[in-house]
């Protein structure tokens, strides 16, 4: 029997990111989760954010942001760049910043990964605005790459639960996809 539950953004696992952008000609950065893939090619990314933060303007005056996704250990900062915002706090020096090709979206170092990203379009929702863009780049620290890619045990990145408001780590792999569901046999 299923009890019915208040429609609420209930999502598990949501990544929690640092989105970049310059803004009044500074990195800014704050914590987002509700951040997904949408398209595979070229790469996409969506973000919903609410409409008075201090990074919009600079993402749209620079059509550029970035998507950095801090390992588990780095709870900590990423939680502080939630709670100050850069109206009212310079959140520039929290990471030591670098830039990609666009040269307009900073990027923290100490993420070990990090999605550049280019402006697309900018969505407005009924409370959030939806702000897409397509990955033109990506890097990533050495330590989490497995045979050149991104191995998510390594990253070990912070999971966000809407329910508790608390962090999370990823667990453990299941098996291979594409691969397990093929001798599955429905009822
Ligand atoms: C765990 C966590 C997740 C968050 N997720 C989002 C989000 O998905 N969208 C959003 O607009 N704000 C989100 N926030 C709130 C912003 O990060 C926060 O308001 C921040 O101070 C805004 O920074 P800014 O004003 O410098 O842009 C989140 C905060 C925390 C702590």
């Amino acid at each position: 029997m299923k009890k019915e539950l208040p429609p609420k953004p209930f999502l598990f696992p949501m990544p929690a990111v640092l989105v970049g952008a310059n803004v009044n000609g500074k990195p800014n950065y704050l914590t987002v989760a509700f951040c997904g893939i949408m398209n595979l090619e070229p790469p996409m990314v969506a973000l919903g954010l609410g409409r008075s933060h201090y990074t919009n303007p600079g993402i749209v005056a620079n059509q550029s942001f970035s998507v950095n996704v801090p390992s588990a250990a780095m709870a900590a900062a990423v939680d502080y760049c939630g709670i100050h915002s850069g109206h009212r706090v310079d959140k520039s020096q929290v990471f030591k910043t670098f830039y990609g090709k666009l040269a307009t979206a900073p990027m923290a170092e100490e993420a070990p990964l990090n999605l550049e990203c280019k402006l697309i379009q900018v969505v407005e929702l009924k409370a959030d605005n939806l702000f897409i863009g397509e990955i033109v780049s990506a890097f990533a620290t050495d330590d989490v790459l497995t045979d050149g890619f991104p191995d998510p045990l390594k990253l070990d990145p912070l999971c966000f639960s809407v329910t508790d408001r608390k962090y999370y780590r990823m667990g453990a792999e299941v098996g291979q996809a594409w691969s397990m569901g093929k001798d599955y046999q429905p009822r």
